[in-house]
């Protein structure tokens, strides 16, 4: 019989978001008569907003056309690439730098091929899952230990730095997987900070993963909404982004990698020139549809309907932080990001994630989910309907005293 993939074995069952899933329906089941709201997942729920929805209608009817049928497009529309580079990158990046995906978390499991199996990782703890599991698939990180996996750096990002780490922990020649604003703290990392991370990579020969997702969050101009906004990012960091969060595309699936000509192997080999390749070699370029859904996404009008859409969600993060305040509760996130993190001191996560679903019936998400540091923490997101998020406002005031 065919043996099983070890690096698969090396995972620790129970996936976070399927684990709250279960948890979810056995409370379901238990109290059948219970409305749950959920701020746990990170899914978007409002509609797409009507310029970027007919981009994507005129786009299927194009394909039923002779004129416009498109076949597989490799790394994307060409003029995708050139909006994309304008739109968020002032025009500094050339289309060959800009790899169209089907989504960010999609390139974040391919991209750990450019490197391989014997690379060390870190991360920042707590962080986005995929990370650190798909370390482990490659094998790049072995066992479970009880707190984490053998092989990944954790640098714990907690109250106490401010949600950004001690680099001088980083390891040298490893990728740094590092995400603002962070999910799931919501702290977004401030230009001083973002300078002394290149600096820090460019040191150690450490190649910085930037996970922009949730950069249309931003609404303090001061903060970076780019690790390629830092001089020298470009020899030591490759960006991936997605239309998921800004133009709810969680289901369309569309998103981007920006690897820069300038960032080299220690043998001086184009970082690029490989993504390219894999790119040919495993992934066969995003759907058509949803690349006219993204140009649509990206004139004016498009760029407006991101705003609005993502103001929507901020609004829904700002009546649950205050929510969580007015308990005296410590939290932070939710201005830059769709996302609070609220600290339950002394107490273990998943036991808070069950005390608010028995007396709220609100899921969250345990903390601890996300790395060792998250320990004691709860992650509230902003992405449900606004009756839905007012009326788990209201029911948070069960968990007073
Ligand atoms: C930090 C982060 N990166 C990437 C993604 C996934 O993006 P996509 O839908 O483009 O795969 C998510 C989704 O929740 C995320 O939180």
């Amino acid at each position: 019989m065919i043996k099983r993939n070890k690096c698969i074995a090396n995972i620790k069952a129970g996936y976070l978001f399927p684990e709250i899933a279960k948890r979810r329906r056995e409370f379901a089941a238990a109290h059948p008569e219970a409305k749950i709201i959920s701020l746990g997942v990170g899914n978007t729920t409002e509609p797409i907003l009507p310029h970027i929805d007919k981009g994507l209608t005129e786009g299927a009817k194009r394909l039923g056309t002779v004129e416009g049928y498109l076949g597989y497009t490799d790394e994307g529309f060409l003029e995708l690439r050139e909006r994309i580079s304008k739109v968020f990158y002032q025009g500094k990046f050339a289309p060959d730098e800009v790899f169209i995906s089907d989504g960010a978390k999609c390139d974040i499991g391919r991209l750990q091929l450019l490197f391989g199996a014997g690379t060390k990782v870190a991360v920042q703890d707590p962080s986005y899952p995929v990370y650190v599991d798909g370390s482990v698939l490659i094998g790049a990180a072995n066992g479970w230990t009880g707190t984490g996996y053998e092989g990944i750096a954790y640098l714990p990002c907690t109250a106490e730095n401010n949600y950004f780490p001690d680099l001088s922990k980083l390891p040298s020649d490893s990728i740094f997987y590092f995400c603002s604003p962070n999910n799931p703290t919501g702290a977004v990392a401030n230009r001083v900070q973002l300078t002394e991370l290149v600096k820090a990579a460019k040191e150690k020969g450490t190649v910085i993963i930037f996970d922009a997702a949730y950069a249309e969050y931003v609404r303090d101009p001061n903060l970076p909404k780019s690790i390629f906004e830092i001089e020298g990012a470009r020899e030591c960091a490759i960006e991936v982004n997605s239309f998921s969060k800004p133009a709810g595309f969680t289901g369309v699936r569309l998103g981007w990698t920006i690897v820069p000509k300038e960032l080299k192997y220690a043998g001086g080999e184009s970082v690029n020139a490989d993504w390219a390749r894999i790119c040919g070699t495993i992934f066969n370029g995003a759907s058509n549809i949803a690349q006219w859904g993204a140009l649509a996404a990206l004139d004016d009008e498009g760029v407006k309907e991101m705003k609005e859409l993502c103001d929507f969600y901020l609004g829904s993060a700002k009546l649950i932080r205050e929510a969580v305040q007015s308990l005296g509760i410590a939290c932070v996130g939710g201005d830059n990001s769709p996302y609070i993190w609220a600290r339950f001191p002394g107490r273990d996560s998943w036991e808070v994630f069950a005390e608010i679903l028995e007396k709220c019936q609100v899921v969250t998400t345990p903390g601890s989910g996300f790395g060792p540091a998250g320990q004691s923490f709860i992650r509230f997101s902003a992405f449900g309907h606004r009756a839905d998020i007012e009326e788990a406002c209201r029911r948070l005031a069960r968990l007073k005293g």
